[in-house]
């Protein structure tokens, strides 16, 4: 018994190593907001930042980079896994030549599905725009490589879009009596935004999108954030889970319907609820001292305002969950990046990356 399951755990592993090299030329893109944003906004002028001290305490370069984490972000891992070089910002000025050839990332922190989501970040990158950027970038790309190729580097790319929280933190319940909750009951608001996001995914598909993960929100009511506006004893904010209780459903249904109507898995979702839930239902099983507080930040659980150089700042961020008010930390975005390559059905829909992997280099 002991030694069947030995053999198939080295099996996955060769699988897992062949996919890998066969994908070194695999490109990776990257749309979506700050959980997944390398650093465009260091770019632009807006208050949704991470560019000081002491974000990228813990990356390679020990500097902030942009990224909302201690040191790397989710995209940054599924890089790795790829065994790429992490996608560089598509406003960087360093995205040219052959670096454009490893894929690019579109992401701004701040944004959301809905156009009005972020408007009090004044200047980011909001996802029409992120999609205009990815048409942008595939003539840059024809220009260098031609029109073919191009088209080939883009189908058979790895994709990534993360949005939708902000769509409820910064809009809906972004303040009490907030435009668009009194336009929409919680349930109706979260039907639209679906609908409109379900465009987003077809416009991604019309760009050459082939393999798409699109993650659902956290549970939204546990981060620091809500839980120090919110909480009286550490328990999640009602209103916010339920929010989220209702679009992640959703959110599988409408990519199921989409996937069906394509013929083919373009979509996969990743439960990233059930993925943060793990460790925040138990830390201490995944070696967190807390999932409640916040590694930097002020007042109740470092909940408070943002993470500066004037915070509380813990000395261990592996033992902290999240990293600021909103953010896991890089070893929590490790724990859902590995449930992204290796989850079951659980986690992932209709399949886990390693699927991907495997399925896409017998092709
Ligand atoms: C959001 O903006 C884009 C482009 O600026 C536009 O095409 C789209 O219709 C807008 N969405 C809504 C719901 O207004
Ligand atoms: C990935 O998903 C497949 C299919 O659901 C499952 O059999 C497998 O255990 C998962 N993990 C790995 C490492 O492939």
């Amino acid at each position: 018994m002991h030694s069947i399951f030995a053999s198939w755990v080295v099996i996955l592993g060769l699988l897992g190593a062949c996919a890998s090299r066969r994908a070194e030329a695999r490109a990776f893109f990257v749309f979506g907001d700050s959980l997944v944003d390398n650093g465009n906004n260091d770019y632009l002028a807006t208050t949704a930042r991470a560019d000081s001290y002491p974000y990228g305490i813990d990356y390679p370069t020990h500097r902030p980079t942009g990224r909302f984490s201690n040191g790397l972000n989710i995209p940054d891992i599924i890089s790795e896994q790829l065994g790429s070089e992490p996608t560089l910002p598509y406003l960087s000025p360093q995205l040219t030549g052959q670096n454009l050839l490893v894929g690019a990332n579109f992401a701004s922190a701040g944004i959301g599905i809905l156009n009005d989501t972020g408007i009090q970040f004044l200047n980011i990158i909001r996802i029409y725009k992120q999609l205009e950027y990815f048409e942008q970038y595939q003539t840059r790309v024809a220009a260098l490589v031609g029109p073919e190729q191009t088209q080939r580097l883009v189908n058979q790319a790895l994709v990534l879009i993360t949005l939708g929280g902000n769509d409820f933190v910064n809009n809906y319940y972004l303040v009490p009596f907030s435009a668009r909750s009194r336009q929409f009951s919680l349930p109706d608001y979260v039907v639209y935004i679906i609908s409109e996001y379900r465009k987003v995914l077809a416009r991604l598909y019309e760009l050459g999108a082939r393999r798409v993960l699109v993650t659902g929100t956290g549970p939204l009511g546990c981060v620091p954030a809500e839980l120090a506006q919110h909480s009286r004893a550490g328990e999640c904010s009602v209103e916010l889970q339920r929010a989220a209780s209702l679009f992640n459903p959703q959110l599988v249904q409408m990519i199921n319907g989409l996937n069906s109507q394509l013929g083919s898995d373009v979509f996969v979702a990743a439960n990233a609820y059930e993925m943060h839930m793990d460790f925040i239902s138990d830390p201490q099983a995944y070696g967190f001292v807390t999932s409640k507080i916040a590694c930097c930040g002020q007042g109740p659980y470092n909940g408070i305002g943002l993470c500066t150089i004037a915070s509380n700042l813990c000395p261990n961020r592996d033992l902290y969950a999240f990293w600021d008010p909103f953010h896991p930390s890089e070893r929590a975005n490790r724990i859902i990046a590995q449930q992204i390559l290796t989850g079951s059905n659980k986690y992932m829909n209709p399949m886990n990356l390693s699927t991907i992997l495997a399925l896409d280099s017998r092709t």
